[in-house]
């Protein structure tokens, strides 16, 4: 096939272009020849899954060519069956379209199993947002204040700045409301003057902007109370799991960070569009917006270069970013509305782990505990109510399910509870379905159960087969060989009624990294404190993966301090109680501003022994 075949009216010197159709989308695109299939779907807006933003690592993105031809490569075959990639299966980040392709995109979940509510304090509502019903007098020849005097007079209880767009239409609505109106101050600035009387009406919404995950709640500001909640995957997915590939992203390609901008605010956007559908609001009543995010989900929500957060020294923008206003990210709520972002301890303790401290009182609380939010980086606070420190730990992508043979994320058909009794095996699927995968609390609970039961050692292998047909008959026959490596059969072809699930020796590996960084970092922030693990009283668990995660397992794989399992709480998201809190109660937002001096922030990667500690945590706890 020649360049013309494609493209007769290129330019000799235009690069040849080829035409990718994808199903069920419908949507073509025209790309340069070469680009991968990957890249063509993802900037043209076509989620493909992925966990590594296209870098042939997580095997994830597998596409179906219909049409045209795309050989396959060597890490296909790793990937796929020898079938599937026979029937046209490829990793889209690795072919090349170098021809007109027909592609099927396999449905991508947008809407994994997501913790909405989590563990936050009652607090007097004192929010931001005021309003005021006034009934003004008509102006005179006798009485010659002007519009905003009036106004101002009626509303004397307030200390009100103005918002000078307000002006463009005061005149005209008190005139036509026949001096009856509703003004609207948040903080103190008036930001609306409302025909009649709308005082009944205010709200506010609430946004954890995760990596994976991002949640929407509306407030209703009047009582405090949720008025609709939601979640979606965030869209910048196609771009990697973690923050350092998103922050990756924006490095390789000058157009990565207006588009991974774009794609954070389209997410909070179509959130904030449902939970004001779901509630029958109307956008225009919404007046703030409070954003938890890790402080590289903020950087590129605001459009601001997230490069010097990925390389040493990791310096933040700013800690904090006051005057911010919804329409300037894009937000469609009151044109004036105001946005609160969480402020930020440092480039690894973002505006999430600050609303979660806060929500979970970690200021207050006299008990001494620790607050774990478990992710590819695991930020973790201990405080006793007079102290705080904190710290960050690179985790890696194993609770993501990101590195692991037949990890998903937390969506219908993941395997997340394993449990090994006398009778055998037993799994959980997410959506009562047949599995497909594992997720990442599925992970720990099948690790931490063959420990157990001893068909994996304290030094993470699987024992040799004569051992375990000793010990477990029952299990024995799970444990294969496939392609030089062992495998334990999580579920076989017949009970999934598909593929193997599998749980791999590289798959223990990686889960021992994982929780050896993990337990590193908080053994090593008790040793700062001047704690032991037996003085903890209390383990928060955050975030969407914490709040899944078995506190059996989390203890029996050494991931938690041994505690009781009563003491370890799945406080879920607690990032957006924090956000929600400051909404509605200003000592709260204030508080969350004062966290940043009262915690001291701890580095980990220059600790003398950091590397010491790191490889003794990698064995399990032998079984009692
Ligand atoms: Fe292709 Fe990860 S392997 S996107």
């Amino acid at each position: 096939m020649t360049p013309s075949d494609h493209d007769e009216h290129a330019a000799p010197d235009e690069p040849r272009r080829v035409t990718l159709s994808f199903t069920p989308s419908g949507k073509s695109v025209r790309v340069p020849a070469g680009v991968t299939v990957f890249d063509a779907a993802s900037w043209n807006g076509i989620a493909i899954d992925s966990t590594c933003g296209g870098h042939g690592t997580c095997k994830k993105c597998k596409v179906r060519v219909l049409s045209g031809e795309v050989s396959a490569q060597k890490l296909d075959f790793r990937a796929l069956t020898p079938e599937q990639v026979q029937d046209g299966w490829r990793l889209a980040c690795l072919a090349p379209a170098n021809d007109d392709l027909e592609v099927e995109v396999p449905p991508l979940t947008t809407r994994p199993k997501a913790a909405t509510v989590g563990v936050g304090r009652q607090v007097i509502l004192r929010p931001a947002i005021q309003k005021r019903y006034v009934e003004l007098a008509d102006p005179s020849l006798s009485d010659q204040r002007t519009d905003l005097e009036r106004l101002r007079d009626g509303v004397d209880d307030l200390e009100v700045t103005v918002e000078p767009r307000v002006l463009a239409t005061l005149g005209r609505t008190l005139r036509e409301s026949d001096w009856k109106v509703t003004a609207v101050v948040v903080d103190d600035a008036l930001v609306g003057v409302e025909p009649g009387d709308t005082t009944g009406t205010a709200y506010a919404i609430a946004v954890d902007l995760g990596t994976t995950t991002v949640v929407a709640t509306l407030m209703d500001v009047k009582t405090g109370t949720p008025a609709a909640v939601r979640s979606m995957l965030n869209k910048q997915q196609p771009f990697g799991a973690d923050v350092i590939s998103r922050i990756s992203a924006t490095m390789l390609d000058p157009e990565g960070l207006p588009r991974l901008q774009e794609l954070a605010q389209s997410t909070i956007s179509e959130l904030i569009a449902e939970v004001c559908d779901e509630a029958g609001v109307d956008r225009g009543s919404v007046y703030e917006v409070a954003i938890a995010g890790n402080a590289t989900m903020i950087q590129l929500l605001l459009g601001i270069d997230p490069e010097p957060l990925g390389v040493a020294p990791f310096i933040l923008a700013s800690r904090t970013y006051p005057g911010l206003m919804a329409a300037d990210i894009g937000l469609e709520v009151h044109p004036f509305a105001r946005v609160v972002v969480l402020p930020a301890l440092g480039a690894y303790v973002g505006g999430d782990i600050i609303a979660g401290a806060l929500a979970s009182g970690m200021d207050r609380d006299k008990r001494l505990r620790l607050f774990i939010d478990v992710g590819t980086n695991c930020e973790i606070v201990i405080g006793d109510g007079e102290r705080m420190m904190a710290t960050a730990a690179p985790a890696g992508p194993a609770f993501e399910a990101a590195s692991i043979r037949n990890g998903m994320r937390a969506a219908p058909g993941a395997i997340e509870t394993v449990s090994i009794n006398d009778d055998g095996m037993k799994i959980g699927v997410i959506g009562d379905v047949k599995p497909v995968g594992l997720c990442g609390s599925g992970l720990v609970d099948a690790v931490s159960e063959l420990v157990r039961v001893g068909v994996i050692d304290s030094s993470g292998r699987f024992l040799p087969d004569d051992q375990v047909k000793e010990k477990r008959p029952d299990l024995a026959e799970r444990l294969v060989e496939r392609a030089g490596e062992r495998h334990f059969l999580l579920a076989t072809e017949d009970e999934s009624g598909g593929d193997e699930v599998v749980l791999t020796q590289r798959d223990v590996r990686e889960l021992q990294f994982a929780k050896a960084a993990i337990s590193t970092g908080w053994r090593l922030l008790l040793e700062a404190f001047g704690a032991e693990e037996a003085d903890v009283q209390q383990v928060l668990l955050a975030g969407s993966f914490g709040t899944y995660l078995s506190p059996s397992s989390a203890v029996r794989i050494g991931l938690v301090p041994k505690l009781p399992v009563l003491r370890i709480v799945s406080a879920g998201n607690v990032a957006g109680e924090g956000a929600k809190m400051v909404l509605l109660s200003l000592p709260e937002r204030h508080g969350a501003q004062a966290l940043l001096d009262e915690i001291h922030y701890v580095e980990l990667s220059d600790h003398e022994g950091f590397q010491d500690r790191f490889v003794g945590e990698l064995a399990f706890p032998t079984p009692s």
